[in-house]
């Protein structure tokens, strides 16, 4: 849009630095603690680690969603296109205050958890998405995700939406969660209802959910030896779903 300046003006043309810019497309990131690394002993024996994913890991973690995005079952596709926009507003700074936590397993990856921070109180889920079927994994790394909001990070509500049936029967079914007034409420995943656990709901019935669910509970007293073994992603070879 151009209109003629309603005064005179010395210089008609103005330079804008992009690195001007970049704060006000960026926006001031809160101060997030860390999820410290714990582990899970799953119902079949096998031990999971779930760490925080590392920014330099991006890149491999793409990789991982870009073959299961090609998965037509189980909706694999469209969350597996949500995540890869997820991890790139991660690395590429266009996603507020996000989190992003691996599942692994004997140094292999089992599932990505993600979400955000809409502000102090409200952590947003974005997603669970894994490359190993059974074994409950994403129900656990779903679970991690909502102890992440309340136990370290002091939120109040969690919020989740559901694409799939399998996400729907981890999140909403398993946890009881209510839903507020659709469409007066609406996740940012595409306008769905919005799910949610409170901190009394939390405190109250489903905090010590993993055991219900897998029979152990997190373990954050966890070895070197563990630490280093999940250390680094491997490129993915051939993933199947
Ligand atoms: C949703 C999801 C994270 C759940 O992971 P999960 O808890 O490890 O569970 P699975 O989906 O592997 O399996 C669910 C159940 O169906 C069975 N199952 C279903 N399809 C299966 C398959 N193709 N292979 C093996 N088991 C399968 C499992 O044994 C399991 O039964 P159980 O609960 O009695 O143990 C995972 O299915 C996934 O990543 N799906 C695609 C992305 C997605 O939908 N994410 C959630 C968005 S809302």
């Amino acid at each position: 849009m151009r209109l003629d300046p309603p005064v005179k003006v010395t210089h008609e043309k103005i330079t804008i630095d992009v690195h001007e810019i970049e704060p006000i497309l960026q926006g001031p990131a809160m101060e997030l603690k860390p999820w410290p690394p714990a582990t899970v002993v799953l119902r079949d024996g096998r031990t999971m680690l779930v760490r925080a994913a590392r920014l330099d890991e991006v890149q491999t973690l793409l990789e991982y969603v870009r073959k299961v995005m090609q998965f037509e079952h189980d909706f694999y596709d469209i969350v597996g296109a949500r995540v890869y926009a997820e991890l790139l507003g991660w690395y590429r700074k266009r996603l507020k205050d996000p989190y992003v936590m691996v599942g692994m397993i004997d140094g292999q990856l089992a599932g990505i958890i993600n979400g955000r921070l809409k502000d102090k109180d409200i952590n947003i889920s974005h997603h669970t998405l894994t490359f190993m079927r059974s074994g409950r994994v994403g129900a656990v790394l779903f679970y991690c995700k909502a102890y992440y909001a309340f136990e370290i990070l002091g939120n109040t509500e969690f919020w989740s939406t559901y694409e799939s049936y399998n996400g729907w029967r981890i999140g909403s079914l398993a946890m009881a969660q209510p839903s507020y007034p659709w469409p007066e409420y609406q996740h940012e995943l595409g306008g769905a209802r919005v799910y949610y656990v409170s901190r009394d709901y939390w405190d109250s019935t489903i905090k010590d959910y993993a055991r219900q669910m897998v029979g152990s509970d997190l373990n954050f007293d966890v070895s070197e030896e563990v630490i280093k073994a999940n250390h680094t992603i491997p490129a993915p070879g051939e993933v199947t779903v």
